[in-house]
């Protein structure tokens, strides 16, 4: 009873927590980060396409610029772990390893700019990355103008080898430190991931503090790993949809569209999810080699759409139902997303009727409909009591938006 108090209230008052004030990531961001898809692989002998290098970064923005990802609204060319050399420089300041990155990182952001795209870099609050690196504790103030002096636009900021009481002190200072350098640099935040396994986060202190922030656990290129996120967001969505808004998100972690591990279902589940979560769109694939079922499944204008609404609501899940699970997201225009997802990995598709959809209430008399996907179909005007349903494959999706019509 009290939860569904509170997503009601939530629902109709909207945020509830203060965003960080730097006039950045008014909407959720997009962009590409390496991670999932290039993880720490330093092996440029063996392995020159594919190693964390400046060629990799660069080939990555010719094909954001050439191949529509840019004009899609993807324009965040973002780095992850393993970048930096094992020692920094004689004055104190991280450098680019010297073999993989021969121009430095200054040299790679002009490059990044010159194509239009903005370039985003990785540190840690604590003495070593995830991977071993060196990180940022006790040099954040020097970090953040070396970023700043490179022309970097984005950091993404990593919580391993830190005591953990210190954590949100640690991300309160690089905050600081960034916003002193006067640069407009997106910082993107893995504090509450951090802290959850001990206690609840301050979500308040987050939202204040970073434009985007981890809750969960790092995405696979797996079906298990997406379904997870989904479930753990929608488990705690009382406690984390409230703090997200214009200039702070929860960020459910990377796209994983365009690789091995999910069938196009899937892959159309997580694109509808993130759209729905109001989630940073951060693919990690390979944008050299992609099917084309998936780049126009990454690239499709009205799940953008939705993502970038203005009103920057996140939604909810709004109901289970059998094997279904609905999720629901306001727009502006007083239009809903509502995504439908069939659970069963088993069978064929399933029907449901439209009319058990949650948000189908707001539709007093005459509502708009539009399937988003599986396929775009305009499925026209609907009574309130129409017998439309929709029918959703094992482990997919489909996404609609609804629209009542007031006269
Ligand atoms: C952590 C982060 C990942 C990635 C790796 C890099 O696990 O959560 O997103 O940045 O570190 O080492």
């Amino acid at each position: 009873m009290r939860c569904v108090g509170l997503l009601l209230f939530t629902l109709l008052i909207g945020r509830v927590a203060k965003a960080l004030d730097n006039g950045l990531a008014l909407k959720p961001i997009m962009g590409w980060l390496h991670w999932v898809r290039f993880m720490c692989n330093v092996d440029c002998d063996a392995d020159p396409d594919n190693c964390i290098s400046e060629r990799l970064f660069m080939q990555m923005a010719d094909v954001m610029a050439q191949e529509g990802w840019r004009d899609a609204g993807y324009d965040y060319v973002c780095i992850d772990d393993c970048w930096p050399s094992r020692q920094r420089d004689a004055s104190g300041r991280l450098q680019a390893d010297p073999g993989r990155f021969p121009g430095g990182i200054k040299k790679l952001a002009d490059y990044v700019h010159s194509k239009g795209l903005k370039l985003g870099i990785y540190s840690d609050v604590g003495a070593n990355t995830c991977a071993g690196y060196p990180g940022s504790l006790g040099h954040y103030e020097t970090d953040a103008q070396t970023f700043a002096d490179w022309g970097v636009d984005l950091l993404k900021f990593d919580g391993c080898n830190m005591k953990r009481t210190l954590i949100p002190e640690g991300y309160r200072n690089m905050s600081k430190a960034l916003n002193a350098t006067g640069s407009s640099i997106v910082y993107s935040c893995e504090w509450p991931l951090y802290e959850w396994a001990f206690h609840k986060p301050n979500y308040t202190a987050i939202s204040e503090t970073c434009n985007q922030w981890r809750n969960y656990a790092d995405v696979y290129d797996s079906w298990s790993s997406v379904k997870s996120i989904a479930e753990w967001t929608a488990l705690h969505q009382d406690i984390v949809v409230p703090s997200a808004g214009p200039g702070g998100w929860n960020d459910p972690d990377m796209l994983v569209i365009g690789n091995f591990g999910l069938s196009h279902d899937q892959q159309e589940t997580q694109m509808a999810l993130w759209a729905l979560m109001a989630a940073p769109l951060i693919m990690s694939n390979d944008l050299r080699s992609m099917c084309p079922r998936s780049k126009a499944l990454l690239q499709n204008r009205r799940i953008i759409a939705i993502n970038q609404d203005p009103l920057g609501r996140q939604g909810y899940r709004t109901a289970t139902l059998g094997s279904f699970e609905v999720w629901e997201r306001p727009l502006s225009n007083n239009i809903m997303a509502i995504a439908v997802r069939n659970k069963e990995e088993i069978g064929g598709p399933q029907k449901l009727p439209i009319t058990k959809v949650p948000g189908w209430k707001m539709c007093d008399f005459l509502c708009n409909v539009t399937q988003i996907l599986p396929k775009f179909n305009e499925l026209g005007i609907q009574r309130q009591h129409t017998t439309l349903a929709v029918a959703v494959n094992p482990s997919g999706v489909v996404l609609l938006t609804i629209q009542p019509i007031l006269d």
